[in-house]
């Protein structure tokens, strides 16, 4: 089984900040770094480096940035053959980090905005994993969705940033829902869920899907079926936080293409998050199998 990434690709402008700006205001910064990212390629080198067999269908345009925008992909050995080459520009986030780690970005979508749903027909096989975000146009999300139900392949989904329309469709599609908590607290009011992180949970897993929340340095909070995981991760030196959702959900799939039981599966992605914030950049810091194993053993798992 593989897992097949409908999504974005950016390449990343860094600036690293004392501190983000306020509306209105200006942050300056001794020199920028250009970076491979977007969620989706993002959360296909984390999957690629966490050991599983990884596809991506999306697109970049005919620039300068092409290239390294899909440098780490590549050199993790992700199967770009469905990545489409458009006229105009790459995907492009301007990206500020401050000296605590936190980040603030801004998203031109360039390429992404064409990238069609009716491409993952050739390429998405029955039983594969279908991973997808928030940086392609919703209605091309909400058709990706559809084929992967047709197909029999599982969805896991991280609408990150969470998108425009009808969303009840597909988060009830949706096998395994990925968010932090200001997405969550889009999703309950859009929803018309509680807010509370437990209740929304509770209610969304209830008829079996798999639900997390995503709490930064507080862990994860998650459910299933009225099974409820709470689990910490070990300290750490955190340096930039960009891509540790992305990291998140590439060691979730590949945990899960490898059937763990779904408490290890969570560890190994709450691992592979963690170690994403002690380096810089998003795909620079996604950690390999070995280092990611490791870090799981020592989540803390409270009941
Ligand atoms: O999640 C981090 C990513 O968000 C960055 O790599 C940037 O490209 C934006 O898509
Ligand atoms: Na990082």
């Amino acid at each position: 089984m593989a897992l097949t990434v409908f999504g974005s690709i950016n390449l990343d402008l860094v600036v690293d900040v004392p501190r983000l700006p306020q509306r209105g205001e200006t942050a300056v910064g001794p020199a920028y770094r250009l970076l491979a990212g977007g969620k989706g390629a993002n959360q296909a080198t984390a999957a690629v480096r966490a050991g599983a067999e990884v596809r991506f269908v999306g697109a970049v345009g005919s620039d300068a940035f092409a290239d390294p925008a899909l440098q780490h992909m590549r050199d993790g050995g992700v199967d770009l053959r469905p990545v489409r080459q458009l006229e105009g520009k790459t995907g492009v986030a301007f990206i500020g980090v401050e000296t605590s780690g936190e980040n603030q970005i801004l998203v031109a979508s360039g390429a992404n905005a064409h990238v069609q749903a009716q491409w993952l027909e050739a390429d998405l096989a029955p039983g594969d994993l279908l991973l997808l975000q928030g940086e392609l146009r919703p209605e091309e999300t909400a058709g990706a969705i559809e084929l992967a139900v047709e197909r029999g392949c599982p969805v896991v989904w991280n609408p990150a940033p969470v998108p425009a329309g009808d969303l009840a469709p597909l988060v009830a599609k949706t096998d395994v829902l990925i968010v932090n908590e200001s997405e969550a607290d889009e999703l309950a009011e859009r929803l018309g869920l509680p807010s509370s992180p437990e209740a929304f949970i509770d209610q969304l897993s209830a008829k079996g899907a798999l639900v997390i929340v995503t709490l930064g340095a507080n862990g994860i909070l998650a459910g299933q079926g009225g099974v409820r995981y709470r689990l910490l991760p070990p300290p750490i030196e955190v340096v930039d936080t960009t891509g540790a959702g992305d990291a998140f959900c590439g060691a979730y799939c590949a945990a899960r293409l490898r059937d763990l039981p779904t408490e290890r599966a969570l560890r190994e992605a709450i691992a592979a998050g963690s170690l994403a914030c002690t380096a810089q950049g998003a795909q620079t810091s996604a950690p390999d199998a070995a280092t990611i194993q490791a870090m799981a053993d020592r989540v803390f798992s409270e009941k």
